[in-house]
């Protein structure tokens, strides 16, 4: 999602090691396909049944959500527990990128939020219709079998214009949508994209196509220096006018503000600094990506958890970059070597959010909710509390 391991640019690296075991099983005896198709009916049915058990107190608590509500609060979780802390009044969707946990659906339910699927699939794979079709079925009966509320398909894959994969992505966005849809009534489809529609990251998508098709599209208003193309230098993770003006230009394209979903990141990025400027200036090593000299890729992501631990042990405090509006600090490691970090914080997400209202956007999520310090301790309820009220806006 957030490209914390980036595969180089147009490499849709996959090993299918259950199919390649497969392949070698057939080769030994018949007599083993007959068996493990029936070990396999049986596990189906074993599986079917255990999880078509609602797992909730209460078994209402089961049944999908199907009201709209006006503003969405979009959430990642990439699992565990910290998900009971999490501003539950505001939430309005959880996408859950970790393993299923029941307790989290019941619960998400239980304040009329919706729980969503991940979708992923290498798009070769699904060029054949057949594929495509055995895919979205799978998922929808993952869904059902989970009472969950619909998928959010997150493809960050490198796509050619015009090619196989293309119109394959935007079939895939479309038929998930309509079995959705159908299956599950008052279900969602989302899908994530790239804070820029130019190619970014070499994602040539039908965004127009895609957005129609589905019920909204999670902007990824995050890791905007993946290409940086000037001076190789350390720089705010989402810029606010490079991160507004992008919106604009869906707008633009006829895109209807209410399928977009900004996405912010509550988390930054740390800079080894080859050298510092007087200036300030944090000269960053050179990481090619994607046709670019060099990306963040230089850095490494950090939680705002982190963050907020390191601006205090910091040779600079926090200081502010007024044309990027982010703030950024500068720290010695115990090694010597100095480092610079951006992030986003209260003050850089408000004018964000603000937007969100003024642009009449569907609303606004976080890459992502289990990033902050959900601990006891009061400067961190604090902060956290702080973040989560930044995304309704100042
Ligand atoms: C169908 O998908 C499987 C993996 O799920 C893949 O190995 C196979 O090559 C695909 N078939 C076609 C025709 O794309
Ligand atoms: C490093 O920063 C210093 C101090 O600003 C500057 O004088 C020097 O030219 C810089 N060196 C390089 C290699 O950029
Ligand atoms: C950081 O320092 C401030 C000021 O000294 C203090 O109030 C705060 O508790 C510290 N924050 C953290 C997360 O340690
Ligand atoms: C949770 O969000 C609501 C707004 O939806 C806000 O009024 C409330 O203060 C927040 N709760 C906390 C603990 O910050």
């Amino acid at each position: 999602m957030s490209a914390s391991v980036r595969l180089s640019c147009g490499l849709i690296g996959f090993v299918d090691s259950t199919e390649t075991d497969r392949t070698q099983s057939f080769a030994v005896a018949p007599i083993f396909i007959a068996m493990s198709w029936f070990l396999f009916f049986l596990s189906t049915i074993f599986v079917c049944c255990r999880a078509n058990v609602c797992p909730c107190e209460r078994p209402e608590l089961c049944q999908q959500i199907r009201e709209e509500r006006d503003f969405e609060v979009f959430v990642f979780d990439v699992g565990g527990k910290t998900w009971k802390s999490y501003n539950w009044s505001m939430v309005t969707t959880v996408a859950t990128f970790g393993k299923y946990d029941a307790e989290l659906m019941c619960h998400a339910h239980s304040k009329g939020a919706r729980v969503v699927l991940k979708g992923d699939v290498p798009l070769s794979d699904i060029v054949d219709q057949d594929n495509r079709t055995a895919w979205i079925t799978e998922k929808v009966s993952q869904a059902k079998s989970q009472f969950m509320d619909g998928i959010n398909i997150d493809i960050e894959q490198a796509v050619e214009e015009d090619s196989p994969e293309y119109h394959a992505l935007t079939a895939l966005v479309k038929e998930s949508t309509e079995t959705f849809h159908r299956e599950i009534p008052g279900s969602q489809v989302s899908f994530d994209v790239a804070w820029s529609l130019k190619c970014i990251d070499k994602r040539c998508y039908d965004y127009i196509t895609i957005a129609e098709s589905c019920d909204l599209l999670f902007v990824m208003s995050y890791d905007e220096q993946s290409q940086i193309m000037g001076d190789c230098i350390a720089m705010a993770n989402a810029p606010l006018h490079q991160t507004l003006a992008a919106y604009d230009q869906f707008i633009e394209m006829n895109i209807d503000p209410k399928k977009l979903v900004m996405g912010v990141p509550w988390y930054g990025y740390d800079y080894p600094c080859l050298n510092l400027s007087k200036e300030g200036i944090c000269s960053i090593a050179k990481v090619p990506f994607c046709g670019a000299p060099c990306s963040d890729a230089a850095g490494k992501q950090k939680p705002y958890k982190w963050i907020m631990k390191q601006v205090n042990v910091s040779m600079s405090g926090r200081l502010w970059d007024d044309k990027q509006q982010a703030p950024y600090f500068n720290y010695e490691d115990q090694g010597g070597q100095i480092h610079q970090v951006w992030y986003d914080d209260p003050q850089s997400i408000c004018p964000k959010a603000d937007s969100v209202k003024s642009k009449g956007l569907r609303g606004i999520g976080m890459w992502n909710g289990n990033i902050l310090d959900y601990s006891d301790e009061p400067v961190a309820r604090q902060q956290t509390a702080e973040m989560w009220n930044a995304l309704l806006g100042c």
